[in-house]
């Protein structure tokens, strides 16, 4: 939710940390720790040496070629060795690794050595297809251990991997598959949502008829329901026959730490989605540094990352944080409130969850039931609890520390990005919290608020949300194109430093608040969505000329679109038509383009050079003041 931070900066509570939180607590001087981690290069370093190598990085920041920086030079390694067969030779070789639960009440249960097993035959089955390191493999799967074991078997034998969210439909399907040009694509027969079965084959059946570069199209049976297998010269295989009498070894590929992991694209203020490098060992040392740290994780953790798969979140700290670091993770598939809005707090019980990750947008789903149902569950296993997507309003950040934490788990609100791949502004459990702020910058990263000449804006005033220097599980640049990474992300500012494109304010005792996206960027229920996405989707039906897209402020999803467009004569805006274009813009975009209001208009406000000014609409839409319009061509 867009938030006043006029408002926000008043807030005076300040929450300290128990005295079992500081107990328990692996780092318990946070300041200290931060000031450790202003030698970027000596922290991340140290933190690098817990993870397995197959030859030790040389140096461990290059940046003789910014902003293309390069972390553990010539350190060779694999992260999926790292997440998985490490802990094969150790007491976690038979503790639970993977713990499905889905919305059903069915369960599957999967140690880390057959994780290992499964990963090692799904590899080995890749190489049969033909796939090399390099290469890139696509998914659009649901929930899914099958969906692990993939991510992991790619990274094994050093195949990047493109995850396409199952919430976006054909046409952001499409996109993304042909901008990697990836040769596999792995997918399931459906996925299960409240109470009903979406069925995903249909969606990627329609959509790979436009992507060329498929040869083969790998199916995981997983709810069962019947689907038609394409006749085309065995170009569509079950996942079962596939991995069926493959071996359950197979060697880790050795990559160099600068290495491409996986893809993963997220839009940006114009144009088509960008696809977000990440490289290896980097990624892997900030993934699981940040994690440890920030939630205190440690054995005997069951940890529980609401979010997707098909976003970094679900990358970063569903699957391989939590196997970096051994840890149990917890993937639901399904509603939060289904069969009813008791759905979590009875798995947080059944299973006694110790660290819950969510999002701001389903805590204020969920507090519309009160605390009815967060009272019949037992919670008491809870000792962490954290929000990522979007600001968290003090309200609900309220409701989660006494309804779900009831006053003992510290609530860690983490800023960070697709781009960033790690938690950049972040408390520890021992830090002092603010309802509604994310503290400071986690130490070994460096962020700061500051005007257009780079200047350190002061306590209270607003500005854009920078960081100061490379952190290693930065993205490395834009697929395909560099040019953009660069003008894009490290422009804006004199100096060589990243750009956020988040607004934001850091009060006296330098606390950031978050405030939103400074540019064209939709947050609707914490997913990011490009104004110019919608108003194409738009576009691309026969009755509409022309299209504008704002957001516009919801209680509960945070921000939903509103669109002003244009039709062709001879159209009005009717039901139906309506009805027609929110099929539409899903069907192009999928459920995660939430449609709030559609305005037939004559004209939309522009600059002479033909740019839509939808600032001006924003302002219109909210009876603010327009500001300059100095610009709009009348
Ligand atoms: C944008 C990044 C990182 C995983 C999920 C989103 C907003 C994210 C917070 C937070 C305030 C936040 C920012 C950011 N955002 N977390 N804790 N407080 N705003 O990843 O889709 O790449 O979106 O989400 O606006 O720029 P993403």
């Amino acid at each position: 939710m867009k938030q006043d931070t006029d408002v926000l900066l008043d807030e005076k509570r300040v929450f300290k940390p128990s005295e079992e939180i500081l107990k328990l607590a692996n780092i318990k001087d946070w300041e200290a720790e931060i000031e450790k981690g202003k030698d970027i290069e000596k922290y991340w370093a140290e933190k690098a040496e817990q993870f397995v190598w197959f030859k030790k990085p040389e140096k461990t920041l290059d940046e003789s070629n910014k902003p293309f920086y390069k972390w553990f030079v010539n350190g060779k390694i694999n992260m999926a060795y790292n997440a998985v067969d490490r802990w094969i030779d150790t007491d976690k070789r038979n503790q639970v690794a993977i713990l499905y639960v889905n919305e059903r009440g069915h369960e599957k249960k999967m140690t880390y050595y057959e994780l290992y097993r499964e990963v090692n035959k799904f590899a080995n089955a890749l190489k049969n297809l033909g796939v090399k390191k390099g290469d890139r493999v696509s998914t659009y799967l649901p929930m899914c251990t099958e969906l692990i074991v993939t991510l992991l078997a790619c990274t094994k034998i050093g195949a990047v991997h493109s995850v396409v969210y199952s919430g976006l439909s054909v046409g952001a399907f499409v996109e993304r598959i042909n901008d990697a040009e990836a040769k596999i694509l792995i997918t399931a027969d459906g996925t299960f949502r409240r109470g009903k079965i979406i069925d995903l084959k249909k969606v990627s059946d329609e959509a790979i008829l436009q992507c060329p570069t498929i040869e083969t199209v790998v199916v995981v049976k997983h709810t069962g329901i019947p689907i038609e297998m394409s006749e085309l010269s065995g170009r569509e295989i079950f996942y079962e026959t596939l991995i069926e009498g493959e071996p359950a070894e197979c060697e880790a590929e050795e990559m160099d730490a600068e290495d491409p992991l996986f893809l993963l694209f997220t839009s940006g203020s114009t144009g088509k989605p960008k696809g977000v490098l990440h490289s290896t060992a980097g990624y892997m040392v900030g993934t699981a540094t940040t994690l440890k740290n920030a939630f205190n994780i440690h054995d005997g953790d069951l940890w529980w990352c609401t979010g997707d798969i098909g976003w970094i979140t679900g990358h970063s700290y569903l699957l391989y944080g939590p196997l970096l670091l051994g840890t149990t993770t917890l993937v639901y598939e399904g509603a939060p409130d289904y069969p009813d809005p008791g759905a979590w707090w009875k798995i947080v019980e059944k299973y006694g969850v110790t660290k819950l990750y969510t999002a701001p947008t389903a805590i204020r789903h969920l507090m519309r039931f009160g605390n009815k149902y967060t009272k019949i569950y037992n919670l008491s296993s809870l000792k962490v609890l954290g929000t990522v997507g979007e600001p968290i309003n003090p309200e609900a950040w309220m409701w989660l520390y006494e309804n779900v934490g009831k006053e003992n788990c510290p609530i860690i609100d983490t800023w960070w990005q697709t781009e960033t791949g790690m938690f950049m502004i972040a408390p520890l459990p021992v830090t002092p919290l603010k309802p509604g702020s994310a503290t400071k910058a986690l130490p070994g990263v460096d962020a700061d608020v500051v005007d257009e000449n780079g200047n350190s804006v002061p306590p209270g005033k607003g500005g854009m949300l920078v960081i100061k220097k490379p952190w290693p599980s930065m993205f490395r640049t834009l697929y395909k194109d560099e040019k953009k990474y660069v003008d894009n992300y490290w422009k804006d500012i004199p100096g060589c430093v990243y750009t956020a494109g988040d607004i934001a304010r850091k009060d006296k005792d330098g606390y950031f608040w978050i405030q939103g996206r400074s540019d064209d960027v939709l947050k609707i229920a914490g997913h990011r969505i490009g104004t110019s996405e919608v108003e194409s989707a738009f576009v691309s039906y026969p009755a509409v000329v022309e299209a504008a897209v704002i957001g516009k402020s919801d209680p509960i999803k945070g921000e939903v679109i509103k669109a002003f467009v244009i039709l062709k004569e001879g159209y009005e805006l009717k039901t139906k038509l309506i009805e027609d274009l929110s099929k539409h813009v899903r069907y192009e975009l999928g459920p995660v383009a939430v449609l709030g209001q559609i305005k037939q208009v004559d004209s939309l406000p522009k600059t002479r050079s033909g740019k839509i000014l939808r600032r001006v609409l924003r302002a219109r839409d909210r009876g603010e003041d327009v500001g300059d319009i100095s610009t709009l061509e009348e």
